[in-house]
């Protein structure tokens, strides 16, 4: 590289135009996109999933058994390892991932990995997320097999799941609808995907969106675990809480009647919502509190 002689060559004053004017924001702009990227990581809870948080696991080098009608997930290691990891994908292995839920071998990802609602990210943040992983230390472990009843163990009935349930893509912003209100559904339905533990599943395991954000009776919830209704109904749901009461609840995790979220809601806020900007959470709470009301909760 000619530049060190050149550098060299001119005064200190210049040297310091030369080097913003040779090193344009390539290097600026990945630091930014690694930072931008740790807010969306956390938003999105990539490390719920990635990391054994339970047996105190290293970051990202593997989840902790998540449990389904379909059987036993384990979130993969998803460090920056080159061959325990994805160390050695490209961008658009990356982006195929995440948004399309194919591997970088064609084959297809359950929807266990949340793909339905990360596909509503625009490339910048999936890129952005990219680069901070990267940016974390590698781990050497290798992924655990799931343990899935047949026949959901056979990945190529996963197309058929796609063709009903994946609508792929970013959406276009609706026009009719204010600017915090379209970050708010961005939010909501894509990186932070409330819906995928609000909403009550069919049978084959797609979000029921007759049903959206009304909620998962004991056993049908991740984990066999009850999920309130979050519609603002106001007797099913969480009709009387304000937007600001909802926006505060994804901050402190405390709740209007001064409880606190407990469960699996209470690692969506501590490792998700808590390091979105005020404004960020507002425009959720916003979008939430948009949504149609609908009694009862879960399949009612
Ligand atoms: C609800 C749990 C969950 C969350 C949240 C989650 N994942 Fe995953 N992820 C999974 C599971 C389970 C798989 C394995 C899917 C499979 O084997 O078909 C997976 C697979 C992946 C893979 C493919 C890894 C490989 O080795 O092929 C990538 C990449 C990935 N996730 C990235 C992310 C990112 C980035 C985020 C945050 C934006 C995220 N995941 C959030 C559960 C999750
Ligand atoms: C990983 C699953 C999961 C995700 C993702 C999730 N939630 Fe929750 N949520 C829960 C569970 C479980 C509870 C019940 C918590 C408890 O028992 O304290 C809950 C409770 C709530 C409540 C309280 C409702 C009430 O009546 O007390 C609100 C509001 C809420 N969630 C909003 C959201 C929003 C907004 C998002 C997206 C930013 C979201 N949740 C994402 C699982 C989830």
């Amino acid at each position: 590289m000619a530049f060190p002689v050149f550098r060299s060559a001119v005064a200190a004053f210049s040297a310091v135009v030369v080097l913003a004017f040779a090193e344009p924001a390539i290097a600026q702009g990945s630091s930014d996109a690694v930072a931008r990227g740790a807010v969306l990581f956390d938003a999105g809870g990539c490390a719920n999933c990635h990391t054994d948080r339970k047996a105190k696991g290293p970051l990202l080098g593997g989840g902790a058994a998540l449990k389904t009608p379909f059987g036993i997930f384990y979130g993969p290691n998803i460090s920056s390892h080159p061959e325990f990891g994805i160390g050695k994908w490209t961008d658009a292995q990356f982006l195929r991932a995440v948004r399309d839920g194919v591997a970088p071998d064609g084959s297809h990802y359950y929807p266990a990995f949340p793909y339905a609602s990360f596909t509503r990210l625009t490339d910048t943040d999936i890129k952005a997320i990219r680069a901070y992983i990267m940016s974390l230390p590698p781990v050497a472990v290798k992924s655990r097999a799931h343990d899935l009843k047949f026949p959901f163990n056979i990945r190529a009935g996963l197309i058929a799941w796609k063709w009903l349930y994946l609508d792929k893509g970013p959406r276009a912003d609706d026009p009719a609808q204010t600017a915090e209100w379209n970050r708010g559904r961005y939010l909501a339905d894509g990186l932070a995907h409330c819906g995928e533990c609000h909403t009550p599943r069919t049978m084959l395991g797609g979000l029921d969106l007759a049903r959206y954000m009304a909620g998962n009776v004991k056993g049908q919830g991740p984990e066999g675990e009850a999920v309130p209704n979050i519609t603002p109904h106001m007797q099913s749901g969480i009709g009387k809480w304000t937007v600001e009461q909802i926006a505060e609840s994804l901050k402190s995790g405390t709740l209007p009647d001064g409880d606190s979220y407990g469960s699996l809601m209470a690692d969506v806020v501590a490792n998700g919502t808590a390091s979105l900007s005020d404004a960020d959470r507002r425009a959720i709470a916003v979008y939430i509190k948009s949504l149609k009301p609908l009694a009862g909760r879960g399949r009612n």
